[in-house]
């Protein structure tokens, strides 16, 4: 067992966290989801979009292109992901529990690359989306190295850093309504040199601001870029209500997760899931909530 598992192991039973109740809802994944194989159709115009162009997904191709779990796991996986969106959306809505401030606003980091975030974040969605009564936004924040955008076929299409340079674009122009109710996507967008310092900028703070607060219901995912090695992802956290930090198990050291959680504020709430678990008899994810601060308290660091 990893450093990092037993530490987690160890935080289970201490702590308090928002307890993941079962979904009465027991639905899968739905069968759309996209690909460099996507298609975009002409349909009428959906939630308020401009969007005159629709994402019409394929399961297959997003699961040949490693982003949705093998057909034998999909059943667990489902479940995992139910009770990791659980605790996300009762604090984003105040279900059961005080309301975060920009709770709606979650986003999904690492501390170092190929954590597994683009696939959590892509998964989460498609979770978070067969919710009662909510909308979920999913957006490419990882500007430098979009692969979601990519792997969605949206490439050259105006995004996020776009509406950042441009306060007179309107979201719903920019925003991909996609074939499965209740789910949209916005690309990265155009990349500019000073990406970082557009992501950093307090426009990148109204613009997630708005997304955020247009409506309550809606759940903005962020998949975003490892908190090392780019200071984007911690100007992001800046703005997130919610940090879900993916840690692959077994790989990533314990103080790589401990320098990566320094990185954000103390009081952030952070949602740290361990990937990719083979060891035990159910393998997929672990997880736990608290704060940046509580990490570093109950595990003896800083
Ligand atoms: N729970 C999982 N089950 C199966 N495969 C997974 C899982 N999590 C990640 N992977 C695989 O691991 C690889 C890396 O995942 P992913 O691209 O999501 O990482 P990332 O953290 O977004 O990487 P980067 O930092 O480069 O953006 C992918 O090939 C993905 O298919
Ligand atoms: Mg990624």
């Amino acid at each position: 067992m990893s450093v990092i598992e037993n530490t987690l192991k160890r935080l289970q039973g201490q702590r308090p966290a928002a307890s993941p109740a079962a979904d009465p809802a027991a639905q899968g994944y739905g069968t759309v989801a996209a690909a460099g194989a996507a298609r975009r159709r002409e349909a009428p115009a959906g939630d308020g979009a401009a969007g005159e162009r629709q994402l019409i997904v394929d399961q297959n191709s997003l699961r040949a292109a490693g982003m949705l779990p093998p057909a034998h796991q999909e059943h667990e996986l489902a479940q995992q992901y139910r009770r990791i969106k659980r605790p996300l959306i009762n604090n984003a809505l105040g279900r059961g529990v005080p309301r975060l401030a920009s709770g709606n606003l979650i986003m999904i980091t690492s501390a170092v690359p190929g954590e597994g975030k683009t696939f959590m974040s892509l998964n989460l969605a498609l979770s978070m989306r067969l919710e009662e009564d909510v909308t979920v936004l999913l957006i490419d924040g990882d500007v430098v190295n979009p692969r979601l955008t990519q792997i969605l076929g949206l490439e050259g299409r105006p995004g996020l850093l776009d509406m950042v340079k441009d306060p007179a674009l309107a979201a719903d122009s920019l925003i991909v309504q996609t074939d499965m109710p209740g789910l949209a996507f916005l690309p990265a967008g155009h990349h500019e040199s000073n990406a970082t310092e557009l992501v950093a900028s307090a426009r990148m703070h109204q613009v997630i601001s708005r997304l955020g607060n247009e409506n309550a219901a809606r759940l903005v995912l962020f998949d975003s870029a490892p908190l090392l090695v780019t200071t984007e992802a911690q100007a992001l956290a800046h703005f997130a209500g919610q940090v879900v930090m993916v840690v692959q198990a077994d790989q990533t050291a314990q103080h790589v997760v401990f320098e990566a959680l320094e990185t954000l504020a103390e009081d952030k709430p952070v949602f740290l899931v361990l990937n990719q678990i083979t060891r035990h008899s159910h393998p997929g994810y672990y997880y736990e909530y608290g704060s940046g601060a509580k990490w570093r308290e109950q595990t003896g660091s800083s």
